[in-house]
């Protein structure tokens, strides 16, 4: 990045100093002259010179508008601004590992949903695929964390945004839907995350539709937290919210929890992947504990990759505990100087609920949590 600004800069510099010696233009016009034409032909310098990547690495908010332009908006299309994820803000992890998902990878794994070998002036980006594998949920489960993880995997490319495509854009079709995807060579898998749609009533079909061997994640997690982190995550935004216990009781002295709040409804677990089982088999749901994630990563991404079949390559080595974080985050990657946590926005401090709140939405999740260990063959221990 810096070696390319000050290419840049000499050049500009240069062609200032080659102008103001040739040009015959009057005094009056001289200075804007030799400014236009020398940022002119920069430009033209900087497009030969490096047709695939902004300068800077930016942050911004994504929208698949990006993804449309073509012509001379392609160069766009691929900087960073247009691949940025969703998320409310982007760290340094998701911001490096977007620059990383420019360049190819030549890596020697054969996964599914494959195209034919690129051919050699394609190697540098490969072809855009639908995706192989899909973090289907569930929201402040650790989505993030595990894509991010995951996608230092040189065998795996991943959208950067949540497409939400098979639950509020699927009008859009299939070819909008692969053109959000990075190129991928046929090596690589492809995948994207949209936690939402583990609750979305109509994606498992459409999923199944698209493919029926796209391979399913998903980052579970004690639904209390979850929903108090969904919580503070909405009151982060809102601040006149109601209080927790305001929105998560019909009655909170009778116990009665209101199951159309979306921050509980969305942690009745074995509901909704009694939806998914219509469409696809267990064996091809892999369900991420978002405790162990973050006390373990590098032993859950083993499992997460062992489950889409790729070698194991992410490791305990490329994990570190942030003790200002209090979180796991990625060591410095060897392009670049920056260790990589993820955002602010993940590893909040959650609104404090009182004790009782806390223990009646124990009891309520307790039989639904039961029933969702039985169904995975896993005790994920949420007492
Ligand atoms: P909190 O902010 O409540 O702690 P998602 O990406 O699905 O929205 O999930 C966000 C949650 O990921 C965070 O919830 C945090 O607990 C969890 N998480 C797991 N691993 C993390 C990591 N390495 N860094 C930050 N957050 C992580």
């Amino acid at each position: 990045r810096y070696l390319k600004i000050f290419l840049l800069s000499c050049f500009l510099m240069a062609c200032v100093l080659l102008f103001g010696r040739l040009l015959p233009f009057s005094h009056r016009l001289r200075g804007t002259s030799i400014c236009l034409l020398s940022l002119f032909l920069s430009y033209l310098f900087y497009c030969a010179l490096f047709p695939d990547g902004a300068i800077m690495q930016t942050s911004g908010d994504p929208t698949p508008s990006c993804h449309r332009a073509d012509g001379a908006k392609r160069r766009l299309q691929k900087s960073l601004s247009c691949l940025l994820p969703s998320d409310a803000r982007l760290s340094a992890v998701e911001a490096s590992r977007l620059k990383a998902d420019q360049r190819p990878h030549f890596a020697h794994h054969t996964a599914g949903n494959g195209t034919p070998s690129p051919p050699m002036s394609n190697l540098k980006f490969g072809n855009k695929k639908l995706p192989n594998a899909i973090i289907v949920g569930v929201k402040k489960g650790g989505t993030r964390a595990v894509l991010e993880f995951i996608r230092i995997h040189p065998d795996v490319r991943a959208a950067g945004t949540e497409t939400h495509f098979f639950d509020r854009n699927y009008d859009r079709g299939l070819d909008w839907y692969r053109g959000l995807m990075p190129r991928t060579l046929e090596s690589q898998i492809t995948m994207e995350k949209t936690p939402s749609y583990f609750v979305t009533k109509e994606t498992p079909h459409r999923i199944s539709t698209m493919s029926q061997d796209t391979k399913l994640i998903v980052v579970v997690r004690d639904p209390v937290t979850r929903a108090i982190s969904d919580y503070t995550q909405t009151l982060s935004k809102t601040p006149d919210l109601p209080s927790f216990q305001d929105l998560a009781f019909r009655n909170q002295s009778l116990g009665i929890v209101d199951m159309s709040w979306n921050a509980i409804r969305i942690g009745l677990y074995a509901l909704h992947l009694e939806n998914w089982l219509r469409y696809f088999p267990l064996a091809q749901i892999h369900f991420v504990s978002g405790e162990r994630l973050i006390t373990d990563p590098a032993g859950e991404m083993a499992r997460v990759q062992d489950f889409l079949g790729l070698k194991r390559i992410v490791t305990d080595k490329h994990f570190y505990f942030n003790r200002t974080k209090g979180f796991p985050c990625l060591k410095k990657p060897e392009s670049s100087g920056s260790p990589r946590c993820l955002g602010k926005s993940k590893g909040r401090t959650h609104v404090q609920i009182d004790r009782d709140a806390i223990e009646q939405l124990r009891d309520f999740y307790r039989p639904y949590n039961v029933k969702f260990y039985e169904m995975v063959g896993h005790d994920f221990k949420w007492e």
